[in-house]
């Protein structure tokens, strides 16, 4: 007879990769009480800003129309935020699809999607469907990126997409500058790096650095960004990509025309305040990040050094057993992320919801 706990685990072992909320936490529908903690999947549960939110509220009767004569404006404000010209920015709705977009485009059966092991997916699961090579690299100890065995199997393979998500997730760990650059400057020849940085303004370290230099550089280098994260706009699908013209003129055909205008509306508003929005929001992700791993350290529970905003703690035991009774309890956390079966992620919350999680993970974790 199947159990609960086997369809949990059998759920969770099936499903990594997909982004259903309740295949996360590897449990049945019936098993997430009502008002569970969302720590899932990364959200900021601040939400949108205020700004953004006024912003939605007067576009929505403008919504009937498509607004493309705004994106030009749209995309040179994204663009701008990051210090760089409108022809180095593509928008998509989430950087889910301009990721999707590039893999479509700079793999091939001949040409691999190159990445490390663990890390987020979405490049992987789509490669493998369109049925490209998928090569991947173990993190070395630290957590990091193996550049240098990256940059041999795309030698080997005569080109490829390197996708390297930097900070990574699920690990939370930074790829040290010294090594993206040395990446940067000996990619083979037909090979493209693509960095996902959805998790850099949440880093801690002087480790790391952003790859825009590189794209300014006008190297074979592309940096994917989203609002989901620390913009708290995960609802609302904005991402972009950020790569010198000629690699993103080879993008921009499959792009999915624009992104709905109330998050258009939303996302210039909150770029109107990004000075003030982001250091706060850091600031207080920051806190509650080293609050809770204070806490883990005076237990003597093992996690990584995190510079995202979610800590991937060691339960010294099949964490899918973990993921489904923590749910049960009514917290949700992060979905299996093999190898690292031994591993639980969990996203940063609001405080009492941080507070809610110690006293649920330490009941579990305990056992
Ligand atoms: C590393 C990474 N990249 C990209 C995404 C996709 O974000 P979105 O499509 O919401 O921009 C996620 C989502 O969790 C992520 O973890």
């Amino acid at each position: 007879m199947l159990t609960r706990r086997d369809f949990a685990l059998r759920l969770a072992g099936s499903l990594a990769g997909t982004e259903m909320a309740l295949a996360q936490g590897a449990v049945a529908p019936g098993d997430v009480p009502a008002g569970v903690i969302w720590l899932n999947a990364n959200e900021n549960p601040e939400g949108p800003p205020q700004a953004a939110i006024e912003a939605m509220r007067s576009a929505l009767a403008s919504s009937g129309r498509y607004h493309f004569q705004d994106y030009r404006e749209f995309t040179a404000a994204v663009a701008a935020s990051e210090g760089l010209s409108p022809y180095q920015v593509q928008i998509g709705a989430g950087s889910t699809e301009v990721l999707s977009i590039a893999v479509q485009v700079l793999t091939a059966p001949d040409r691999p999607l190159i990445t490390v092991e663990p890390t987020f997916e979405v490049p992987m699961d789509l490669a493998r469907s369109l049925g490209r090579p998928v090569v991947r690299i173990p993190l070395t100890p630290p957590y990091a990126a193996d550049v240098k065995r990256l940059a041999a199997e795309a030698a080997r393979a005569g080109g490829g997409l390197i996708y390297l998500c930097n900070p990574n997730n699920p690990t939370g760990s930074v790829t040290p500058k010294a090594d993206i650059a040395w990446l940067a400057a000996n990619l083979p020849a037909g090979a493209v790096l693509l960095l996902d940085e959805a998790y850099f303004h949440f880093g801690d370290t002087a480790d790391l650095e952003s790859g825009l230099g590189f794209v300014q550089q006008g190297r074979d280098v592309m940096v994917a960004r989203t609002f989901s994260k620390i913009w708290g706009m995960a609802g609302l699908r904005c991402g972009f990509v950020c790569a010198p013209p000629g690699l993103l003129a080879r993008l921009s055909p499959y792009r999915n025309n624009v992104i709905s205008y109330p998050a258009r509306q939303a996302v210039m508003a909150a770029l109107a305040e990004a000075g003030k929005i982001l250091p706060d929001r850091r600031a207080r992700y920051l806190k509650t990040r080293r609050e809770l791993c204070e806490w883990l350290t005076e237990r003597e529970v093992p996690f990584i050094e995190s510079h995202a905003n979610f800590v991937m703690i060691e339960v010294g035991r099949d964490a899918r057993e973990l993921i489904g009774e923590m749910t049960r309890r009514g917290v949700a956390v992060g979905r299996p992320f093999p190898p690292l079966l031994n591993m639980m992620r969990v996203s940063i919350g609001t405080d009492p919801d941080m507070a809610r999680f110690r006293e649920v993970f330490w009941g579990v974790y305990r056992g």
